[in-house]
Parts: structure tokens; sequence; C-alpha cells
């Protein structure tokens, strides 16, 4: 694959970890007088799309939010179609992620869905793990404020345990214990249909990451869509709480 846009080599503003939230599959749905539905699964296309353009615009690693913390309050007919799709997606998609060098992992509280499912998911971590073309990270049943609390509990565990000096604890033996341990940080969260708004995800990783929006509903969005907010990122001036 060849890179979609040559600026962003140009620049030499590369961004090697991009966070997608991927919002507006309702409003996709609602636009045609569909069910929600028939939003997630055009919205699954759109995954496919963006995981195959990733790689040759640069991406080392893609998290896509797939499944919040919070998204059980939805209905539950809601719910099942979303794990549905989830397994379709990964049951299908498997051999041709694998073919093309991408390792699929996971954030989240994931192995507390159906066993099932779980099992599906620890599968193709295995297959996949010696993977490296593009990490393709799912946050599932994932909320960063948990995240935060377990990183914690297994800070306390380690202490009482007498492994862990309470006074050693600061940045990295905490991020050591987040679900993404051994990741780069996102240098960039983007969230598509034109919500502000971070909802939970990649708390403590997004800290210095670059915001951006468009308002692509995201069963719309595709790889040149990808590569025009990749484009936008590269026009950033990034600078670390720095001057
Ligand atoms: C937000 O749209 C999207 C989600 C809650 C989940 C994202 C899920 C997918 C893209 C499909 C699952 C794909 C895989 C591979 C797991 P929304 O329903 O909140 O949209 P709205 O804000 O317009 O109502």
């Amino acid at each position: 694959m060849k890179p979609a846009a040559a600026s962003l080599v140009d620049t030499g503003t590369v961004c090697r970890h991009l966070a997608i939230i991927m919002d507006g599959n309702g409003r996709w749905a609602k636009a045609r007088r569909l069910p929600r539905i028939a939003g997630h699964r055009e919205g699954v296309e759109a995954v496919r799309r963006v995981v195959e353009a990733a790689p040759g615009l640069g991406l080392e690693v893609l998290t896509l939010y797939a499944f919040s913390s919070e998204n059980w309050k939805r209905p539950p007919d809601e719910v099942t179609d979303l794990m549905g799709l989830l397994k379709h997606y990964v049951r299908s998609e498997i051999e041709a992620l694998h073919r093309n060098d991408v390792c699929l992992d996971f954030i989240g509280d994931w192995r507390a869905l159906k066993p099932d499912l779980v099992q599906l998911l620890e599968d193709a971590r295995a297959r996949t793990a010696g993977n490296r073309r593009l990490k393709l990270v799912m946050a599932l049943n994932y909320g960063g404020q948990s995240e935060l609390v377990r990183a914690a509990q297994r800070l306390a565990t380690d202490v009482a345990a007498g492994q862990l000096d309470p006074d050693a604890i600061g940045l990295d033996a905490l991020e050591s214990r987040l679900d993404t341990a051994g990741m780069p940080p996102p240098d960039a969260v983007l969230r598509t249909s034109g919500e502000l708004r971070l909802s939970n995800f990649l708390l403590w990783q997004s800290a210095y990451a670059e915001f951006l929006v468009t308002d692509t509903l995201w069963p719309d969005f595709d790889g040149p869509a990808l590569a025009r907010s990749l484009d936008e990122f590269a026009r950033r001036e990034r600078r670390f709480g720095g001057r």
C-alpha cells in the first residue's frame, strides 16, 4: 500500500498511534429511517476500510472505542446486536488480519464478557500476537476511570505483597499497570460525528494527544477521510507542555 498523503511524510509529523471514538452510527441509521443496528453494521464496514488504510498512512497503532463500560445502559437488544457484530467481525476478519500482518489486541474489562466471546478474543490475540505491520486495539467494556481504578488496585496489591515500595510509585509504576502497558500513547484522538467529548476514553494516555473532530458520521468514514484527519494532525504544532 502506498502512502495516501505525501504531506505526512514531508513534514515528518507522523501519527504513530491514533485512537478513534467511532460515533454517529445511530444518526446515520435514523437519517435513513433504518434501525440502529443498520448503522452499527455499516460501522463495521467503516472499521474494515480504516484498518486497511491505516498502515499505508503511517499508523503503527490504531485503537478503536468499540464498546464502552457505559454502553451497557443501552437497550438490551442493541447490546446483543453490538456483541453479535463484534463476534462476527473477529470470526470473519481474523484470517485477513493475520495475512496482512495485523496484531489484534484488546483493552478494557473484556475478560468479563460472555465466556464464548472471551475465548474467541483470546484465540484471536494468540493467533496474531507476532504480527508487526499494525497493532489494532479494540476497547471493549472499556472506561478510562475503571482502568485507572484497576491500575490502582494492582499497585495496592503489589505494595501489600511487599513487591513495591510506595515511595517508588511514579508515572512509570502506574503506566505499566494500565491496560495499554507497553503501547505508545495516542498522538491523536479522533471523534467522528462532530461531538466534542472524550467520553471516558483513554483518560491517562491522551494527556498530550491532539484532539481531532470530523462531522462525518462513522459509517461514512473511510481511507480518504482518515488521510484528511491525519493531514490536519500533521499541521498541528505539538509542545507537550513546553513552549
Ligand atoms: C456510536 O454510535 C458507536 C458505538 C456505540 C459503537 C461502535 C461500534 C461499531 C462501529 C460497530 C461494532 C464494530 C466492531 C468491529 C466491534 P452511536 O450509536 O452512539 O451513534 P449516535 O450518537 O448517532 O446515536
